[in-house]
């Protein structure tokens, strides 16, 4: 499928997905969102594809939602068109792991698109900020709950109500990204990562990003209950068995995802 604001590639069961408006620093619009969402749902059901990686260019992951597209919106058109909520929910209905690669700028909408994927990997040159409040709005599209979980109050808070930016090595430091590459080193690493985790039962890799998700929905003990009933089910699998067969015969395990 050839899309306007994204190009597509699949390799050894990995898809990669570039944000692709350069002339916006891949500023967030209906069209890119909608394709967004087309592509990830695509992936999810392609069985070429075990994981995905969202990445954009080496000075910005995403600018943010496009103002221009913003700017002259009434309350009514927003609320009527229910603004990126489709969008967003497609995005966020992926069930298949997904990993964004953050170089330069992810800011607004494009910092809250990389906290929608399952973990960032960081060039050492990226940037993050929500920055809404220096245009008289706030976050839409998750922000001021995702950041929250991710960072805490106090720094969630800063980062919302002055608008500044946080730098890689904070960002790491913070939680809010798991690990900080030298830039050239995030496609590849990005892409290791992605093929280590192609190679797992794609049973297992589903139920940890249902597993991992369901801490932010709910309290410890149910979210411990949830687990132990899916670690159980996975005892029906044929993955299981394989994956502690090969474990005791010392060999690599031939997963089938059944
Ligand atoms: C539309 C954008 C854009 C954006 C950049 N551009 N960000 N267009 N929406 N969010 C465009 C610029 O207008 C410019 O186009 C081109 O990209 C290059 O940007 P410059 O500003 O010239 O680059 P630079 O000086 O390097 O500054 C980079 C920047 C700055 C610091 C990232 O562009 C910036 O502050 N952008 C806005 C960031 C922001 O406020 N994001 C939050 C948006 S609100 P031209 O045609 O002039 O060359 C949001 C809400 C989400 O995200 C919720 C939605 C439901």
């Amino acid at each position: 499928m050839a899309y306007q604001t994204l190009i597509v590639e699949i390799e050894d069961y990995v898809a990669l997905i570039r944000l692709n408006r350069p002339e916006a620093l891949n500023a967030l619009n209906s069209t890119l969102l909608g394709e967004l969402a087309d592509a990830l749902a695509a992936a999810d059901k392609n069985d070429k594809v075990r994981c995905i990686v969202i990445t954009g260019s080496e000075k910005a992951f995403a600018a943010g939602a496009d103002i221009k597209e913003m700017s002259e919106q009434s309350f009514v058109d927003m609320f009527t068109k229910n603004f990126f909520s489709t969008e967003t929910d497609g995005i966020l209905k992926t069930r298949k792991p997904v990993i964004a690669a953050v170089a330069g700028y992810a800011l607004g909408g494009g910092c809250e698109l990389a906290m929608m994927c399952d973990f960032i990997i960081a060039a050492e040159n990226a940037k993050f900020g929500q920055p809404e409040i220096n245009l008289g709005v706030v976050a839409g599209m998750g922000g001021t709950q995702r950041l929250t979980r991710f960072v805490g109050k106090s720094k969630s808070m800063d980062m919302h109500l002055t608008g500044r930016f946080m730098d890689a090595a904070e960002a790491e430091r913070s939680g809010l990204v798991s690990r900080v590459v030298p830039l050239a080193q995030l496609l590849p690493d990005a892409m290791a990562a992605a093929h280590k985790i192609a190679e797992k039962s794609l049973l297992s890799t589903m139920v940890v990003k249902e597993c991992v998700n369901r801490a932010y929905e709910t309290t410890l003990a149910e979210g411990v209950h949830f687990e132990r009933r899916v670690f159980y089910a996975l005892f029906s699998t044929e993955d299981q068995k394989e994956g502690m067969s090969a474990f005791l015969e010392k060999r690599e395990p031939q997963f089938r995802d059944r």
